[in-house]
């Protein structure tokens, strides 16, 4: 057996074709699981074997494919897609390591694991062969390559270059291979592109090798991870398979989901224990949830975060802040940049963007807030609106500690009202309000002819 320490361990992800399949404007490893990536999902799974370098071959749409990739990741462009085995190819002349061993994973099996991964690697170096491929047997095994192993020789043939009989073969190929680096390079070598395909087959590799120097076939134990993508039904059974296993995880962790058939939970969200999630409810991107919070039901939270303690229900957030303790809904819209602070509350039909809400202040009903700086225990009146916007600047508004708004009150910003000032219902507020005061009117006046309008005189008839 070759002892990991002068056999580095080097791999490639095959990232570069268009998914034909996917009837899609995107390159398949594009396509997100959960918020992440495909291709993202595969870079996970082989970020534990730690190896030496991880290049992935990119081509189709190569610089959005690139913008995902984490740093550890080199890119190694493949102008024409050829075929997997010149995928690889043009990924060795990056590499330059000459002896050790080769993982090679297909970009499009976002459910294999780390630790399926590190068995392959181990069989293969353990059984000192070389190349070992990744196969399963499958029930419908249409559309993969077929796998048989004899005495050292394994054979993969396409499903569209098969006789009926190797069809019948439920054996397949799961595109995941460990190769030794001298006898992968001297294969890749010899490749043919006598095929239906007219492409240069990697899995034309195994026999090449096998004959020399032998390999064998590791055999999948879990077959969930054996559901790899080609079109949209499977993607969508795979983020079916991701979905669960997130929650999953979540749960092992101490969060309590109410309804998991109903809770999407993107791979990157974090979550504090004793915190329960509501039906309907979704949490995706950067968002982080803390502890003893109440989320739902049907709430959908993007790059948001909540302290410990807060509610929020029947609302959406998009990269807002709600602090220790503060209650959010039923039916709040939090745009970005809203902060807000402990034990506040932002009720029904209410919506606030970019503003920071002070603690204990309290938007109850039916508001608008909008580019403003709000104090401590502020009590907003049902239906109080900042005009913030006088329809080519963004202007501000501040509330001072302590301010309280009758209904219906306007702010028009920039407009500052200070310390414990009280507004009266129905007040317009255009100057500012000096601290502790108290104002309110805004009479309704007759001008004019409206614009553009016929009187009731012009009517005919
Ligand atoms: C391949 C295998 C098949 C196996 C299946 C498992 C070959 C010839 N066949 O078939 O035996 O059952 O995977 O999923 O390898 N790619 C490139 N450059 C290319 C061509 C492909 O980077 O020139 C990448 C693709 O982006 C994809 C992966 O290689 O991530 C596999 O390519 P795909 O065309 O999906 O191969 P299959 O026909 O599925
Ligand atoms: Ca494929």
């Amino acid at each position: 057996m070759n002892e990991p320490e002068n056999n580095p361990l080097v791999a490639i992800v095959l990232a570069a074709g268009k998914g034909t399949r996917m009837k899609s404007n995107r390159a398949k490893v594009l396509h997100t699981l959960c918020g992440v990536p495909m291709v993202n999902y595969v870079i996970g799974a082989i970020r534990p074997l730690s190896p030496e370098s991880l290049n992935v071959v990119v081509g189709h749409q190569a610089d959005e494919v690139r913008s995902v990739l984490p740093e550890e990741a080199e890119s190694v462009l493949q102008r024409e897609q050829l075929g997997t085995g010149h995928a690889v190819k043009v990924a060795l002349e990056a590499v330059k390591q000459t002896e050790g061993t080769l993982l090679v994973v297909n970009g499009d099996g976002p459910l294999i694991s780390a630790a399926t991964l590190a068995g392959l690697v181990e069989r293969h170096r353990n059984a000192d062969v070389g190349a070992t491929v990744l196969v399963a047997g499958m029930d419908d095994p249409a559309g993969l390559g077929r796998v048989t192993e004899d005495a050292g020789v394994v054979r993969i043939v396409e499903e569209r270059d098969a006789s009926d009989e190797e069809r019948g073969n439920k054996l397949v190929n799961l595109g995941l291979y460990a190769f030794g680096l001298a006898e992968i390079r001297d294969a890749l070598g010899r490749l043919e592109s006598n095929n239906s395909q007219g492409e240069l087959y990697l899995t034309d590799a195994l026999e090449i090798i096998g004959k020399k120097s032998r390999a064998v076939t590791y055999h999948l134990e879990d077959l969930t991870e054996a559901n790899l993508v080609n079109d949209r039904a499977q993607l969508a059974r795979a983020e079916e398979t991701l979905r669960r296993r997130i929650l999953d995880a979540h749960m092992q962790e101490g969060v309590t989901v109410r309804d998991p058939v109903s809770t999407h939970i993107e791979a990157t969200v974090e979550i504090g224990r004793d915190t329960v999630i509501l039906p309907g409810t979704f949490l995706r991107g950067a968002t982080k949830i803390g502890s003893d919070c109440v989320i739902g039901p049907s709430s959908d939270l993007m790059d948001t975060t909540v302290e410990d303690g807060a509610l929020v229900e029947h609302s959406v957030g998009r990269g807002a802040h709600v602090g220790r303790k503060a209650s959010v809904g039923p039916y709040a819209y939090l745009r970005p940049g809203t902060v807000l602070g402990r034990k506040s509350k932002v009720g029904a039909y209410c919506e606030v963007k970019n503003t920071h809400i002070g603690e204990g202040s309290k938007v109850p009903h039916l508001s608008y807030v909008g580019d403003t700086q709000m104090g401590a225990g502020v009590n907003l009146g049902a239906g109080t609106i900042t005009a913030n916007y006088d329809g080519v600047n963004k202007n501000r508004t501040e509330i001072g500690d302590g301010v309280f708004t009758g209904i219906n009150t306007n702010l028009i910003a920039p407009v500052k009202v200070g310390e414990g000032a009280y507004l009266g219902a129905g007040s317009t507020i255009n100057k500012d309000i000096p601290a502790g005061k108290l104002a309110v009117g805004a009479p309704a006046r007759v001008i004019r002819d409206a614009p553009g309008r016929k009187k009731p005189s012009d009517k005919k008839g």
